[in-house]
């Protein structure tokens, strides 16, 4: 059975005054994950969403998956409060801590997914010594910090390579960065389940929020793996 590709929007890519209306939008477009971006403006120099944003979004929206995104220099300092606003999936990077497996352990019992982000810049195979802790693996195609940027292509590459460990592990790949309807195509077809999408997907689309949601889920649905 192949499993159905998930979007996960990120909601750093809403207009924050429309917040509502976007996270609205989405939802009607079929989105069943919102990726949440944490920055705290030292690991990324830049700043997004707080903790207390995920309970709100959960109070709001108790089915839909709130992924989260530490992209931050202590994301031990962070587990607690997540649970506590009931986050399902935890990542952090891979170079954040030098203690990736207590981390993960950590975040698996407080009963969360947990999972790593790896850099264009890292060796994926960085996670070999903890893969079997993980839900899932976030291959960023983008350096972290900004949304908007452009997919580096040699991304499938490294994402050939974490499929083929992934067969002894089975833990989700998800894409983060510069996804689009070609990219993302070509990358379920190499093994990735989950995309992050943003603006060159489902935000900033001259046919609204909604229609590209459903437009990008229908693609994906049809991509032959
Ligand atoms: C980048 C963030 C992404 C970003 C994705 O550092 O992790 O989640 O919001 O949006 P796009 O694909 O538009 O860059
Ligand atoms: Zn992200």
């Amino acid at each position: 059975m192949t499993m159905k590709v998930i979007n996960a929007p990120s909601l750093a890519n809403c207009k924050f005054l429309e917040l509502k209306d976007d996270i609205e939008k989405l939802v009607s477009g079929g989105a069943e994950w919102f990726h949440i971006d944490v920055m705290d403006g030292h690991y990324v120099p830049n700043l997004c969403f707080p903790a207390r944003f995920v309970g709100e979004l959960k109070a709001a929206y108790p089915d839909i998956m709130a992924d989260i995104h530490l992209m931050v220099t202590d994301p031990m300092d962070y587990f607690d409060i997540l649970a506590e606003n009931s986050a399902d999936y935890v990542c952090f990077h891979a170079d954040a801590t030098p203690f990736a497996i207590r981390a993960l352990n950590k975040i698996r019992g407080l009963g969360m997914k947990a999972g790593v982000a790896v850099n264009p810049s890292q060796r994926v195979d960085i996670i070999e010594p903890y893969a079997d802790l993980l839900d899932y693996v976030v291959l960023m195609t983008v350096e972290p910090g900004y949304a908007g940027q452009t997919f580096m292509p040699q991304a499938y590459a490294r994402l050939e390579e974490l499929a083929a460990l992934r067969k002894r592990y089975p833990f989700l790949i998800s894409i983060d960065g510069g996804v689009d309807g070609e990219n993302a195509a070509r990358c379920a077809r190499l093994g990735a389940d989950v995309f992050v999408t943003g603006v060159f997907a489902v935000f900033n689309q001259p046919e609204g929020i909604e229609r590209a949601c459903r437009r990008f889920q229908d693609a994906m649905d049809s991509v032959q793996k």
